[in-house]
């Protein structure tokens, strides 16, 4: 059970029913909601861990304490002192026979009620919303999915290494780096660990750091923010079949993991179950070739789905998805990056993620290895995430060579200065190694369901939003 200075939560009694079963109890929390008839108040409280009902009767508790229950506003603060009672209408098993009230704070009207309101309005008042049992629902998905991820990462032999945030030099392309003041100097805020976990790896083997990234994305899309969690793990002497082969069974890992912990959870959120049930090995693996001419067969026959993530119901702040979507007409080029249009077609195709591997070297970054096989490719490999959820893992075998990574840093106009701590890697002991990152944000808005990254972050940061 719980520490004894931890008072237990409505979790921990319902996890201990038959050890609290006719105890007395004190609820500490939120007013959620409250029912009266004129000789009983059902108060719905919060304790941040779940909603209980307290049912109070006029004859149970002394007179003015019905009272005070009676003009309680929503979101005040209280604690509720109770008997625990098993009731089978509950959806943990159990409820509270009120026997004493403490108000703590009466709140003031509180802004966000179960109508409807708009996204920007929640999201102006993000510092509440968190506290809706939607949005409630949805930080627990996420903290299991960065549990699931340590776990499956510490239990197989990696070490976790810290990335900086404040870097000198840019990892994913020059166009959408934060600059920040550095003294008399400047610096970027990190778009990616990676380099610095490469020289992790060549000191530890396995590594990973999981930590904030920070992309000056200009656009407004539902799959980017200006600052999101990354999982980043690097391993030495891995290739790249076999990189191919651990991100499926690290995804998997995670996936199952949140079905086992939060099946309840995900069909409040509306989640489509079966198609979570789905997430089993083996991935489709498409070259980026196959993967251009599947999705132009669609768009020339007039199948191509183009409906956004989470477009089959309506739910909380997803009113975009009701819009119409145009129809898609221009088709896809082997010699391009995919749009968030043409990820969105191709993984409709199937049931499971869909790892598209072998893209085009010039759309990918300067640290890529080429296939040996054909120069023109990059050994890469972005999973997208089934039902248009989009991409969710980059990832890829980098160049080990000197002579060809110095080349690179030349052809992408960087400075060999500035990676000169990154090319000494390929001096001291060059080996093969391969390595990912996989994005917090995206894999909780597949999980759940969510049409837009904007839920799936405590505050999030976006274009046009840096506050609350
Ligand atoms: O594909 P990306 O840019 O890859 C890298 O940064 C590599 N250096 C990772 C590595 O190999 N160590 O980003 C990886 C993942 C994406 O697949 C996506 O899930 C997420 O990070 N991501 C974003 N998530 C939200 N908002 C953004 N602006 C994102 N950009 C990338
Ligand atoms: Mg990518």
């Amino acid at each position: 059970m719980t520490k004894p200075f931890l008072p237990p939560t409505i979790r921990d009694i319902a996890a201990n029913l038959d050890q609290f079963e006719g105890k007395e109890v004190v609820i500490r929390g939120w007013l959620y909601a409250k029912r009266s008839s004129g000789k009983i108040h059902f108060l719905q409280v919060r304790d941040g861990t779940d909603t209980i009902q307290c049912v109070m009767g006029k004859n149970d508790v002394p007179e003015a304490v019905f009272l005070d229950a009676d003009h309680l506003s929503q979101e005040s603060s209280l604690a509720v002192t109770g008997t625990v009672r098993r009731d089978k209408r509950s959806p943990l098993g159990f409820e509270v026979g009120a026997t004493g009230l403490q108000v703590f704070h009466r709140a003031e009207p509180y802004p966000i009620s179960p109508k409807e309101h708009g996204v920007a309005f929640l999201m102006d008042h993000r510092h509440l919303w968190l506290r809706s049992q939607r949005q409630h629902k949805i930080m627990r998905v996420r903290h299991t999915i960065i549990r699931a991820i340590r776990d499956y990462l510490d239990s197989n032999g990696f070490v976790l290494i810290d990335a900086p945030i404040f870097t000198p030099n840019p990892c994913e392309g020059t166009t959408n780096l934060f600059e920040v003041g550095y003294f008399d100097d400047k610096a970027y805020l990190t778009q990616s660990g990676q380099l610095y976990m490469e020289a992790g790896a060549m000191a530890h083997g396995r590594v990973y750091c999981f930590g904030p990234a920070f992309r000056a994305e200009k656009s407004k899309t539902r799959r980017h923010l200006t600052e999101f969690w990354m999982v980043e793990p690097e391993i030495a002497y891995l290739e790249f079949d076999q990189l191919l082969d651990l991100i499926e069974d690290f995804l998997c890992s995670i996936v199952s993991r949140v079905m086992n912990e939060h099946e309840r959870d995900l069909v409040a959120l509306g989640r489509n179950i079966e198609a979570l049930a789905k997430i089993q090995k083996p991935f489709p693996r498409l070259h980026h070739k196959e993967a251009v001419a599947l999705i132009n067969k669609a768009i020339q026959d007039g199948t191509a789905d183009t409906r956004p993530a989470g477009s089959e119901r309506k739910a909380e702040g997803t009113e975009e998805a009701e819009a119409e979507r145009p129809k898609r007409t221009h088709l896809a080029s082997e010699g391009s990056d995919f749009g968030g249009d043409d990820e969105t077609i191709l993984t409709r195709m199937y049931d499971r993620p869909v790892m598209v591997h072998r893209y085009p070297q010039e759309v990918k970054a300067f640290y890529m290895k080429r296939d040996p096989k054909d120069d023109t490719r990059a050994l890469g490999v972005d999973v997208l995430a089934p039902e248009g959820y989009g991409e969710i893992v980059g990832g890829g075998q980098r160049e080990e060579s000197l002579e060809t990574l110095l080349s690179r840093i030349d052809h992408h106009q960087l400075s060999r200065e500035d990676f000169a701590w990154y090319t000494d890697l390929r001096r001291f002991g060059t080996v093969p190694h391969s390595g990912f990152g996989l994005g917090v944000e995206r894999s909780v808005a597949w999980l759940c369901g969510l049409h837009h990254v904007r839920e799936t972050n405590p505050f999030p940061r976006m274009l046009e939003r840096l506050s609350p």
